[in-house]
């Protein structure tokens, strides 16, 4: 080998834009993009949420605007919360006809036909007046059994209301098989099951407990959301999902948890999708913010991250405007 001239270089494909593009191997379609949005029970304006920047707590009304302008800038779906005026103990606005989330499910299914998919989220933390995702015991656990009755009401309540996509993000055991029989059972047999199947107790859904209003009142989720510690229990949690008829199955955090999302991403059967949560966003917004970092590029290339890890769909507060710069 000529010392003077090294054999390999790859900077030859990096010197113009144009080769780079060419080169590209990892390119988030808008497509693949889904909001997460909240809309809150008797709010008159939309509501900004401190902690996360950009995003608001929607109003009935203004729910159906930001829905239209995610259609058209071409992502793929929503992630809608509930945020209720009225908590109790069991969570009872969660599968009311009347409540806020599936009042929103109706408007949006009469306004948007097919041009975005409309997914619910399915919990009940934001519903009970102690913030827990399921029904408590009288010494305060959660109780799995108990809660998974709810949840297959809350899934039936939602497939009703137009839900073209029912996510549980509970974490209990068994929920994938209970929402299911019920949906399956109340003749929703082609609403397909988006499940949380490896979530992780997490610091960074911080600022989403200020958007949804669903900080536990006391204790925390540890015991039923993953320890960070763990990646082959999300194996076998995704493994579970999948054999109770899981359609599409999510890894969440995200960037905290690329190692798991590959993994699970080359294994399993089903589409895996990656939730880039409020911390993320609140994280990078907050750096930007003080001038520590491009923005921007900041946003694309956590996405870009993501999708390279092996996410086929992206759950991300900035779908909207990530979509428009993929464009
Ligand atoms: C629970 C739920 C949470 C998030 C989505 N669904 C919060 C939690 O488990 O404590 C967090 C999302 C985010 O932080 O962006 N229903």
């Amino acid at each position: 080998m000529n010392a003077r001239f090294p054999a390999a270089r790859p900077r030859r494909l990096r010197r113009t834009p144009a080769l780079r593009r060419l080169v590209a191997e990892t390119r988030p379609r808008p497509e693949e993009l889904i909001l997460p949005m909240f809309v809150k029970e008797g709010l008159d304006e939309p509501n900004p949420v401190e902690s996360m920047p950009g995003v608001v707590q929607h109003t009935r009304e203004s729910v159906r605007k930001a829905t239209q302008e995610a259609a058209e800038a071409g992502v793929g779906a929503l992630m809608l919360f509930g945020v209720p005026q009225y908590k109790d103990e069991r969570g009872s606005a969660a599968d009311d006809p009347g409540g806020v989330l599936q009042r929103t499910l109706r408007d949006l299914d009469s306004d948007v036909g097919d041009a975005i998919v409309v997914m619910s989220d399915l919990c009940l933390d934001e519903f009970t007046s102690h913030g827990h995702c399921g029904l408590l015991t009288p010494t305060g656990e959660v109780d799995n059994d108990a809660t998974l009755e709810r949840y297959a009401s809350v899934a039936v309540a939602q497939a009703s209301a137009g839900a073209q996509v029912v996510a549980p993000s509970g974490m209990m055991d068994g929920q994938v098989a209970a929402i299911r029989a019920a949906l399956d059972g109340a003749g929703y047999t082609q609403v397909p099951i988006l499940s949380y199947a490896a979530k992780y107790a997490s610091a960074f859904y911080g600022p989403f407990r200020e958007a949804a209003e669903g900080a536990p009142r006391f204790g925390d989720r540890t015991g039923y959301q993953q320890d960070p510690a763990n990646a082959s229990e999300a194996l076998r949690e995704v493994a579970l999902d999948v054999a109770e008829g899981a359609d599409m199955v999510m890894v969440k955090p995200g960037l905290a948890y690329l190692d798991i999302l590959a993994e699970v991403a080359r294994t399993c059967p089903v589409p895996v999708s990656a939730y880039q949560v409020s911390g993320e966003y609140a994280m990078v917004e907050a750096a930007a913010q003080k001038g520590w970092l491009d923005r921007e590029r900041a946003v694309l290339e956590t996405i870009t991250s993501l999708r390279r890890a092996g996410a086929a769909q992206i759950l991300t507060y900035w779908a909207v405007e990530a979509a428009r710069l993929l464009r």
